[in-house]
């Protein structure tokens, strides 16, 4: 039987960090045997916020070598930039002919950015969701390995998939978005001001390129307060994040303790963060200092990119040539 095809991107806008490890990364490394996987770099997608030319580059090969430090192995999965596939921008334009102004301005997404960049609301970001359903449509995937934040966005791919199929007859599946323990991992910033993200407040995230001492000195000034006062209370969303990044990183004993501290009304913060500092810099730190050495080999790096670019163009390619004829464009 033929593997499912999976696609899922990391766009190239700043260092990686605990969100985009434990919410996407860490799934893909679990599926690169099971299923036949397409993982890129979003560096078109990251355009979309006019970047420095030089950050770009850098954050592109970085995002790359952090990938492959986080156990994706390019030989078993398809790693290329999302730019190396033209196909993909092709796509790209006939789905926008099938997508429409009112649903896109409606987007959660767009509508943060219009709020963040109110000077730079160009027409790709509000397109965005229709770029993102080329990169998963190409290839024609089931799967996809992504954080809660992304939801909407696969919502979107499949009202596109279904408008193609509608109008020129069924050809693109539905893609849906896939966690092995069915429950979406979301990180929260330390400092509980919303979910940990690349370039908002850099101190309250957790970089994969962090060193020890920086990690242990984030999470020491992580958000907590005096503590519980009645047994078993429920937890505030930023004590929650903690247990959960702690029973991501620590034995699970470790969290029990602090697990039945807490319900017991006799926690102290201080040492559970103490606890979490080491076990997560013990976490990160092959991972940092493995990014570090494949950053040294630039044209190692090329080389994965352009073997990931042929295996992506071997797929996108006949998609293409079997949407143009399905459109008509096959003169
Ligand atoms: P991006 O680059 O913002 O994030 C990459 C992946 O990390 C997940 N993630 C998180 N998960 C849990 N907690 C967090 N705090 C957190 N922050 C980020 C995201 O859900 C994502 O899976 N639009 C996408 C990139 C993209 C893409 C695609 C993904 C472009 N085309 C096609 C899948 C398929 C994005 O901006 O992700």
């Amino acid at each position: 039987m033929s593997k499912e095809i999976v696609v899922s991107g990391i766009r190239s806008t700043g260092h990686l960090h605990l969100g985009n490890y434990f919410g996407a990364i860490q799934n893909y490394v679990k599926m690169q045997d099971g299923y036949n996987c397409y993982f890129f770099v979003a560096d078109y997608h990251s355009l979309t916020t006019h970047p420095d030319p030089k950050d770009l580059r850098e954050n592109v090969f970085r995002v790359l070598a952090e990938n492959i430090a986080s156990g994706l192995d390019p030989e078993k999965v398809a790693l290329y930039a999302q730019s190396d596939v033209p196909e993909i921008p092709e796509l790209y334009l006939m789905l926008n002919m099938l997508a429409y102004k009112g649903e896109l301005e409606k987007v959660p997404t767009f509508k943060d950015k219009v709020r963040q960049q109110p000077d730079n609301v160009n027409a790709g970001l509000l397109t965005y969701p229709v770029l993102m359903a080329s990169d998963i449509l190409i290839h024609k995937a089931v799967k996809v390995p992504v954080g809660k934040d992304q939801e909407q966005h696969l919502e979107m791919a499949r009202n596109f998939a279904q408008r193609f199929n509608m109008r020129y007859g069924d050809y693109f599946p539905e893609p849906q978005v896939f966690r092995f323990n069915h429950d979406a991992v979301k990180i929260m910033a330390l400092d509980g001001s919303g979910k940990m993200s690349k370039s908002e407040n850099v101190n309250a995230t957790i970089f994969l390129s962090d060193d020890d001492d920086t990690i242990k000195k984030k999470i020491m000034k992580a958000k907590t307060d005096a503590g519980p006062t009645e047994p078993n209370a429920a937890m505030p969303d930023y004590i929650q994040n903690l247990f959960l990044l702690m029973h991501l990183s620590s034995r699970p004993e470790v969290v029990d303790i602090y697990r039945s501290q807490y319900n017991n009304c006799n926690i102290r913060y201080g040492d559970m963060k103490k606890q979490l500092a080491e076990d997560m810099a013990a976490f990160v730190r092959p991972i940092r200092e493995r990014a570090v050495e494949l950053q040294k080999d630039e044209a190692a790096l090329r080389k994965i990119l352009k073997e990931g670019a042929e295996k992506a163009r071997a797929s996108a390619s006949q998609t293409i040539s079997g949407a143009r004829k399905l459109i008509g464009i096959n003169y």
